[in-house]
């Protein structure tokens, strides 16, 4: 029996989608933080670079595998080339291990949702609240396994009244927040005892290259520092933007919807940027500017509202749907590039396979949480950092098994079916493509290369 395969009604329901996906955490809660440590301006125009180069040619070949072979992540690589199967193999790991995790930090997210639409958020600035939260027993669990059914009901619906709906209506409303907030950012002004910092101060630590000492090695970190972001945040090596390639209709615009998702992506990113650097800066002071993951969000954030009174509570709130929103996008792909290829490998109808991996997501994700509690233990990572279950898990998946996949798609894209075979298909529409000679540069030398140094970098050898 031939499954039947949902399609985007157009190029704008998968650019949402696709941007949902890409839009996620990452921009809020690691972009900000990396670009105030890497010289501001000098790390964004990295970034930029890196978009159009590196971004562009890794998000073009997913798509690209996706649309020609029709075919989940799991069979997607194997159909390109037989010998070449187990990447499929990979990339499904890397999302079945994120999914876990993703929903118990969702849960968290949804927490401080209803602190704060509650009114309840000055609560929620006491300095053990989020680490007495999450190590509190049931509650993180509950709210995890919650987090777990709303996407599960998404991905019930399938890919047209499912994902591309939701990513409709929540991606202008997620757009519409983050420039509210950032533009109310850079009119904040606050007096620290005798010193005012205002927002446009703040704004430009975070956009005037900071060239001060910089050497060839310091520079070669802001490369590997925006390259590894980018990597994480336009949601490629897990089998997401294949699984998604393979909805996206053969008359449709491949290049330029590419264009636009990694435009809404960096946009929101940037916008983020300035929506968490300067609040940070002009109430905590600069030193703040260095949060960065789930301190930045649980911790620093809700003394930021905090500090601005009454409307804080408000803005809380907004910001705090606003997180929900990306995350929610986000875990939804991640859920999807796993259904599908269970619905291709044994042949399940889509409700079957959500059932199997929401039941599975409902079992890793509640150890995930009982790391905090129960099943606490301190462990050292090779890359230097030390992490509990959930640290671990986004090691394996993101520090290991995401480069490799792309290390070995770049190989069997740029070597072995070459990358005209990859342009044939993103133009096969007449489509132009200006940026073929990069494409290919970029693909068979540049990419990999760069993705080895940051898979040693992980493993602890560079
Ligand atoms: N790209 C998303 C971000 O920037 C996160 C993501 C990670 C999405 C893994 C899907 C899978 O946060």
């Amino acid at each position: 029996m031939e499954l039947k395969r949902g399609t985007f009604s157009g190029s704008i329901g998968f650019v949402l989608a696709a941007a949902g996906s890409a839009v996620g955490l990452g921009n809020l809660w690691r972009f900000p933080y990396l670009a105030a440590q890497n010289g501001g301006g000098l790390f964004l125009i990295i970034y930029l670079i890196l978009v159009l180069t590196f971004g562009f040619t890794l998000l073009v070949v997913e798509v690209a595998i996706g649309r020609k072979t029709k075919r989940s992540p799991l069979k997607a690589y194997g159909e390109i080339h037989p010998k070449w199967k187990w990447i499929g193999l990979f990339a499904v790991l890397v999302p079945f291990l994120i999914l876990p995790y993703y929903c118990a930090i969702g849960g968290w997210v949804m927490k401080y949702c209803l602190v704060y639409l509650t009114g309840q958020g000055l609560n929620a600035v006491t300095p053990d609240y989020f680490t007495g939260f999450i190590s509190g027993g049931a509650e993180p669990i509950l709210l995890m396994a919650i987090y777990v059914l709303l996407t599960t009901f998404v991905i019930f619906r399938g890919i047209n009244k499912g994902i591309e709906r939701l990513s409709k209506i929540l991606m202008p409303i997620l757009l519409v927040i983050v420039a509210v907030l950032s533009i109310f950012s850079l009119t904040l002004s606050f007096t620290d005892g005798t010193v005012t910092r205002t927002g446009l101060e703040g704004l430009k630590i975070y956009i005037i290259p900071d060239l001060a000492g910089l050497t060839f090695k310091k520079f070669m970190n802001v490369l590997m520092n925006a390259m590894g972001q980018l990597f994480f945040s336009i949601s490629v090596a897990m089998g997401i933007m294949v699984a998604y390639g393979s909805y996206f209709a053969d008359g449709d615009n491949l290049v330029k919807s590419v264009g636009q998702i990694e435009f809404f992506d960096t946009l929101v990113a940037f916008m983020a940027g300035i929506m968490v650097i300067l609040p940070l800066y002009v109430f905590l002071g600069r030193d703040a500017m260095d949060s960065s993951g789930p301190s930045l969000l649980f911790i620093s954030m809700p003394r930021v509202f905090a500090s601005m009174g009454s409307i804080g509570g408000i803005l809380g709130a907004a910001f705090f749907v606003m997180v929900f929103f990306a995350a929610f996008t986000s875990s939804i792909s991640i859920m999807e590039a796993v259904v599908a290829s269970i619905m291709e490998k044994f042949n399940m109808s889509r409700k079957k396979a959500t059932i199997v991996e929401a039941f599975l997501a409902l079992i890793l994700g509640t150890i995930v949480c009982l790391g905090y509690n129960s099943l606490y233990f301190e462990l050292k990572l090779p890359n230097g950092s030390t992490g509990q279950i959930l640290d671990l898990m986004d090691y394996l998946s993101t520090g290991i098994l995401m480069p490799v996949v792309t290390i070995s798609t770049c190989l069997l894209t740029g070597w072995v079916i070459k990358p005209d075979t990859i342009i044939a298909e993103a133009t096969k529409n007449g489509e132009h493509f200006s940026r073929k000679g990069m494409f290919s540069v970029m693909l068979c030398f540049i990419a990999p290369v760069l993705l080895t140094i940051l898979l040693l970098e992980s493993l602890g050898i560079l």
